[in-house]
């Protein structure tokens, strides 16, 4: 006998078996793909807290232990062992490639690098103050123009070369949302340095100096990200896939995730982390600010805290606050900054309010402060964390795409509005 849960509607009486599915890791799954055939009802979940969207072996995470895995290998030693673009080999493959597959790999992605002339036309439609997150967005989606009839996204060979297309691409289109902002000329990719090096030389270096940076910016970079490579169904993934489901051109899903990570409570948290710190001020202001996140009659809450899914230290938290001591270190950087949040970080965890929710630091509360650190602006923050997050995005769509029960996306509602009612002509309303 299967396992099984029974669902009896105490009204009617009626009742329906729905298969309890297993994972590999994690709690079991209610299967009620027929609920609404067997008894007419929909289930009412908003924010998705208690619902499994897909099936997928990408990224496994148990917020309660606070663990994090990609395709199996824990994010402690992807992130000590492993580099970005392996990464993304990785989330997109399924397995650590070997030397040959990871020199072809890298290759490939360079091949993908430069994007065509006149999409540099579109930055200067932008208003020169424009957030660089709704430039990327933009620019993306203005992609999906240059490959939309060339590309079938039922044919797997065309799904891969469009994840090159974007990893190769994404650290020149967020150069460039930097680039034109501060009124620098944009500067080609240049296959002979790293991934991480190429994007910093795209976007830091000027053309009266020579430019090399620093090794130690270079891996504290490359390990963010992996750190931000994939979170397995968050907000952002979820809106790629539900934009895929509607078979949608890649390039406008990979736009459409941007657009849902630039909201301050998913990836644009990383921003308003050190805008709150600067606000903040200075240690002796930390508890009006605390107990201003625990009043419920102010909106504010404390940004980079909490988050939905770990109830625990987020494993990432870790890796990267341990990374940003040491990079404050080796850098001689005395940032008064992360001294507020070191502060502030040891008063919330002492705080009841905070204790009984289990909101612990999340991952942009550190990133923010490592890339501060290297003299990065605030408003590139989100821009990278989108640039990271692509691999991801493009691992779940491939996924997606291959999945033998993908269907168009589309969750019911529990309606609340009035009931039939008759027109009644503009001249005859009170
Ligand atoms: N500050 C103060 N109180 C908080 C915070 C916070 N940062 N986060 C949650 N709470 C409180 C809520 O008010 C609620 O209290 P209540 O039970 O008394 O009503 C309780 O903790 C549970 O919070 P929910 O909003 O139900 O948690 P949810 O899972 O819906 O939200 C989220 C998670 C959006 C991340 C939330 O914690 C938040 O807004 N954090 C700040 C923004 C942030 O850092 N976002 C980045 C997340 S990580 C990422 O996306 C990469």
């Amino acid at each position: 006998m299967p396992d099984t849960v029974t669902i009896i509607d105490n009204r009617t009486g009626k009742q329906m078996e729905c298969p309890v599915l297993t994972g590999v890791m994690g709690p079991p799954v209610i299967d009620i793909k027929h609920l609404y055939k067997e008894l007419g009802m929909f289930t009412y979940d908003p924010g998705y807290g208690a619902t499994a969207s897909c099936k997928s072996a990408i990224t496994y995470l148990d917020g309660e232990q606070g663990v994090l895995m990609h395709r199996g290998y824990p994010i402690e030693q992807l992130a000590e062992q492993s580099t970005f673009l392996e990464v993304c080999y990785l989330l997109i493959h399924g397995e650590l490639p070997n030397k040959r597959e990871m020199d072809e790999w890298e290759a490939g992605i360079k091949t993908h690098t430069m994007t065509h002339e006149h999409l540099s036309r579109f930055y200067t439609g932008y208003r020169y103050d424009a957030h660089p997150m709704s430039i990327m967005g933009g620019v993306v989606n203005a992609i999906a123009s240059y490959y939309h009839n060339t590309t079938d996204i039922q044919d797997r060979d065309q799904r891969l070369i469009t994840a090159k297309r974007v990893i190769g691409k994404m650290p020149n289109i967020a150069s460039k949302c930097y680039r034109y902002a501060v009124g620098l000329p944009f500067v080609y990719p240049d296959n002979s340095k790293s991934y991480v090096e190429n994007f910093m030389n795209m976007t830091f270096s000027r053309p009266c100096e020579k430019y090399t940076p620093s090794p130690v910016a270079v891996r504290a970079l490359d390990l963010l990200f992996i750190l931000h490579a994939d979170h397995e169904q968050n907000a952002s993934t979820s809106t790629v896939r539900l934009a895929g489901s509607a078979e949608t051109n890649p390039f406008a899903c990979i736009a459409a995730g941007i657009a849902t990570l630039w909201g301050k409570a998913h990836g644009g948290a990383n921003e308003a982390v050190i805008r709150m710190l600067e606000e903040i001020g200075h240690p002796r202001n930390i508890q009006k600010y605390v107990n201003r996140a625990k009043d419920k009659d102010d909106s504010f809450r404390l940004m980079g805290f909490g988050h939905r899914v770990y109830k625990n230290y987020d494993p990432r938290a870790t890796i990267i606050r341990k990374a940003c001591h040491e990079l404050l270190v080796e850098m001689n950087l005395n940032q008064p900054m992360f001294e507020i949040a070191m502060e502030l970080e040891r008063i919330a965890l002492e705080d009841e309010y905070f204790i009984s929710r289990k909101l612990y630091p999340n991952v942009d509360f550190y990133s923010g402060l490592i890339y501060q650190a290297l003299n990065i602006p605030a408003e590139m923050f989100t821009v990278m964390f989108a640039l990271a997050r692509s691999a991801g995005w493009l691992a779940q769509w491939m996924e997606l795409m291959e999945d033998d029960e993908f269907r168009i996306g589309r969750p019911r509602q529990l309606y609340t509005g009035k009931q039939i009612r008759n027109y009644v002509p503009l001249n005859k309303r009170p």
